[in-house]
C-alpha cells in the first residue's frame, strides 16, 4: 500500500513536470502599452494521457509600487479565463511545440512600470482525481 502510494506520487510529480507550460510571448522585460492588445503565447511541450486540462487563466498585476505578491496569494486582474487547446502551427517550419496564442487587452488604467503577467494552468489528474495547479509568470514593462 505504502509502496503503491509513493509510486503514485512519483508518477504524479513526473506528470506534473512534463505538463509545465512555457510563456514564450511576451518575452521577459518586453514593453507593453497600457490600453493596447498583446499576444500571450503559451506553449505546452507534451500532452500526457491521464491529465485533463480544466482551464487556463492569464492574469496581470502591477509591481510598480512594490514587489508583486506571489500568484498563489491572488491573481489581481484576469485577462483571460477559459479553455487551453494548444496546437502545432500548420505549416510548422520552425518545428514549434504545441502552443496557443491569446489576444489580451492591457488595462488602460494600469500603472506604468514593472508588471507581472501570470499564467495559471489548472488540470485534473484522472487517475487520482487530484487537482493540479501550476503558476508561471513573465515580467513586462508597462508604458
Ligand atoms: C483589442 O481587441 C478587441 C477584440 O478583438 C477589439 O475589439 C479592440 O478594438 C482591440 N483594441 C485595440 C486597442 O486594438
Ligand atoms: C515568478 O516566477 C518565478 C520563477 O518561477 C518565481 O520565482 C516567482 O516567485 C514568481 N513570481 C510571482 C509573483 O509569483
Ligand atoms: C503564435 O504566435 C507566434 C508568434 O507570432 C507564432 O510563432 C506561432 O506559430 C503561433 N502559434 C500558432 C499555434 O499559430
Amino acid at each position: 500500500m505504502k509502496l503503491t502510494q509513493s509510486f503514485g506520487a512519483l508518477l504524479f510529480a513526473a506528470a506534473a513536470l512534463a505538463q509545465n507550460v512555457i510563456i514564450t510571448l511576451p518575452t521577459e522585460g518586453q514593453s507593453v502599452t497600457a490600453g493596447s492588445n498583446i499576444t500571450v503565447d503559451v506553449e505546452r511541450p507534451e500532452q500526457l494521457t491521464g491529465f485533463d486540462q480544466v482551464a487556463l487563466i492569464i492574469s496581470m498585476t502591477s509591481c510598480a509600487s512594490g514587489a508583486c505578491l506571489p500568484m498563489a496569494e491572488g491573481l489581481d486582474i484576469i485577462l483571460y479565463n477559459g479553455a487551453f487547446n494548444p496546437v502545432e502551427p500548420n505549416p510548422n517550419p520552425a518545428h514549434q511545440q504545441p502552443n496557443q496564442n491569446f489576444t489580451v487587452a492591457i488595462p488602460a488604467a494600469l500603472q506604468k512600470g514593472e508588471a507581472l503577467i501570470g499564467v495559471t494552468q489548472i488540470a485534473l489528474v484522472s487517475a487520482s482525481l487530484a487537482l493540479w495547479v501550476e503558476y508561471q509568470n513573465v515580467t513586462v514593462n508597462v508604458v
